[in-house]
This record gives structure tokens, sequence and C-alpha cells, in this order.
């Protein structure tokens, strides 16, 4: 097994001869092991790690400069919005949140500062599909960097530099770590000019990984395929269970035939990943907060990815920071429940649901 190298500086063998590592920050063999290994899952050349998802996206703005402008989706993890609009804002950048379903919106939005097309395919957590190869055309015409928030599909589903995005980033927190036991962030890229300015970042800003998180994400990565495929299965018989529940107004999961992208989910991914939305006919937030206390199987958390199977209510949690009238343009109501599928036998996780039904009928 790689070798956790739990230290913070390597001895050298006289001033300016060193065996290749000289500080930690800058460079540590657990973490090279790793960044090896997750360029290589996403048919990358480089891999560059962070000590968290939120990290990575912050390496990838630093990309930019003052007066650049971002197109991103508009149905995107909420702390990536957040530090959008929070933080890179105040440092001159514009971001414009669009649906990324056509080329055409985003092309209105173009002008001479743009700088960089950002998405997220599944969207988090109305489980959109964007064609990543049809907006890799449109910002080559243009001139942009793509980057993909690849965390909810995963390498094992989805390889986005294939399809022609420039930047892969994933939150390996999810399904790269696998186990919920590590905060873990990667970018991925096949541009070595790219990738010098990105290790330029992790070293300049910090916001390393230690060795011991890094053996875990590796560790994580040995069982990638399995666990997904899996959750992959579960999911979808899931999803079919909850089509035909009489609480249930909507279902959210590409997988469903009925899915408005289902033919460019089946085209760009492996299968359909293990993250499955829905709303309630009783579009409360009190009806929604009955079903996730009485599930026993889902736990009630933020995150995803894991092997055990969590529940959650994005308009509250991980979705929290974007404004109420946002939220519903894009259909997350109030009642709207997220599931990331595990790695359970899938008649106990049906069983778990329908109890919990029982208990918002009275
Ligand atoms: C799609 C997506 N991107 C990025 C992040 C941020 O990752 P982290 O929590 O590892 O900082 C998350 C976290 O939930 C996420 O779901």
């Amino acid at each position: 097994m790689t070798p956790i190298f739990q230290t913070s500086t390597f001895v050298q063998d006289a001033i300016g001869v060193n065996k290749g590592y000289e500080y930690a920050r800058t460079r540590n063999p657990t973490r090279d092991a790793l960044q090896n290994n997750l360029a290589a899952l996403e048919n990358g050349n480089f891999g560059v790690c962070f000590s968290s998802g939120m990290a990575a996206v912050d390496a990838v703005m630093k990309l930019m400069s003052a007066g650049d402008e971002v197109i991103s989706t508009n149905d995107l993890y909420g702390g990536s919005y957040r530090t959008f609009v929070k933080i890179f804002e105040r440092f001159g950048m514009k971001f414009h949140f669009i649906p990324m379903q056509g080329t055409v919106e985003i092309e209105e939005k173009i002008n001479k500062n743009t700088k960089m097309l950002w998405l997220e395919t599944p969207t988090n957590p109305m489980l959109n599909i964007i064609d990543i190869k049809e907006i890799c055309k449109l910002a080559k015409a243009h001139n942009l960097l793509v980057c993909v928030d690849n965390t909810f599909a995963s390498p094992y589903l989805q390889n986005p530099l294939d399809l022609g995005a420039d930047i892969v980033l994933h939150s390996a927190t999810k399904y790269i770590g696998g186990h919920s036991d590590v905060i873990h962030g990667a970018v991925i890229c096949n541009d070595e000019e790219i990738a010098k300015q990105l290790y330029f970042l992790q070293n300049g800003t910090g916001a390393v990984p230690g060795p011991q998180d890094c053996f875990l994400v590796l560790r994580g990565i040995k069982t990638l395929h399995l666990r997904m495929e899996r959750a992959c299965q579960n999911a979808n018989q899931i999803a079919q269970y909850l089509t035909g529940n009489s609480n249930i107004q909507n279902v959210f999961y590409p997988g469903l035939p009925d899915h408005p992208s289902h033919t460019i989910a089946s085209q760009q991914m492996r299968d359909f990943g293990a993250m499955v939305s829905f709303t309630l006919k009783n579009d409360t937030l009190e009806a929604a907060s009955h079903v996730m206390e009485n599930t026993k199987l889902f736990s009630l958390a933020e995150s995803l990815g894991g092997v055990e199977s969590l529940i959650g209510h994005p308009p509250t949690m991980t979705h929290g920071s974007i404004p109420r009238a946002e939220r519903l343009a894009i259909g997350m109501t109030d009642s709207l429940i997220r599931l990331s599928v595990g790695i359970e036998d899938v008649k106990d996780l049906i069983d778990d649901l329908d109890k919990a039904f029982l208990v918002i009928n009275g």
C-alpha cells in the first residue's frame, strides 16, 4: 500500500539538491500517488489535490482575474454559488447563472469579458443533464474554458475531458472517497499551462490535503467501480418505486425514460448515478420533515456518495444560501427531498421509505 508520508519537511542532500521533495505543502509522496491516480481515472494528464472540494473550486476561480466573467448553471451546489457571489464578486468578478439545457441562452450572455463556463451535470439537486459536448463546442468557438464539476457522476460514470472540457473538478469527499470519512477535493486537466497555474495556486494558497486523507481517498478509489455499480442499480429501482407511489408529485432521476434529458444522459454517462430527488404531493416543509424524520436506514445528513444512504432537504440544507425565489424558479419547491442512495439491500431501502410515507398519511 502507498505509505502515509506523515512529514512536513524532507532532508536535503545539499543546498539546492533534494531527493524530489522539499516541503509538504509543495509536494508529498502520498499526495503525488493520489494525484496520478485521479488523473488516470479522468483520462487526464494532471491531477491536483486540495483539502476540500471548495478549496478546489477556489483554485479554479483563481485562474481568473478581476473583471472576468463566468457563466454558470443556475442549478449548482449551494457552496459553489456562495463562493462565487459572496467571495469572488467582492474581488471584481461577475457571474451569470442560467439554465444550460440549450446553447442559445449561453450565447446571449457571452461578452468580451467572459472567460469560463461552469457546469455540473447531473445538476444538484434537480438532476438535470447538461450536454457537455455541445457546451464545449460552443466554448471552443468563443475561446472560453469549460470546467465541469463531476462530483455527482464520479469518474466511473462520466469523463468530461473526453467530451471536450478543459477542467474537471471533484469533491472527492463524495463518491471518490466513498465512505463519508474524509473531506477532499481534486482538479484534473490535460493542458500543461493550466496545470502549472493550479500547482502554483495549490502551493501558494496552501489548501492542501494531509497525507492520511490522501491515503483514505486512495483506498476509497479501489472500490469505486463496485460501489457505483451497486448504488446505481439501487437508485434506479428506488426511482421506479417513487414514480408509482401516490404520495409523490415529481421524481427527478435521469435514468427514468421520461426524464427530459434521458437521451443525453444515456450518451454521455455509463449509468445514471445514485442521486434521486423528489417532491411530495403535500408540497410543504412540514410534510418533507415528517418523511425525513421517519426513515431509519436513510440517515438525515448533508453530503452524498458514501456507502450508506442519506436523505436531505436541499432547500434548507445544502442550498440554504440560494434565495427562495431563485430556488422556486428552478423547481426546488419546499418539499424537495434528495436521496443519496447507498449500497445497502434495495428491498430494505424501499421498505424504509414506505414506512416513512405511511407516517405522513397519519
Ligand atoms: C457538486 C459539489 N461540488 C462541490 C462540493 C464541495 O465539496 P466539499 O464539501 O468537499 O468542500 C460539493 C459538496 O457537497 C458538491 O456537492
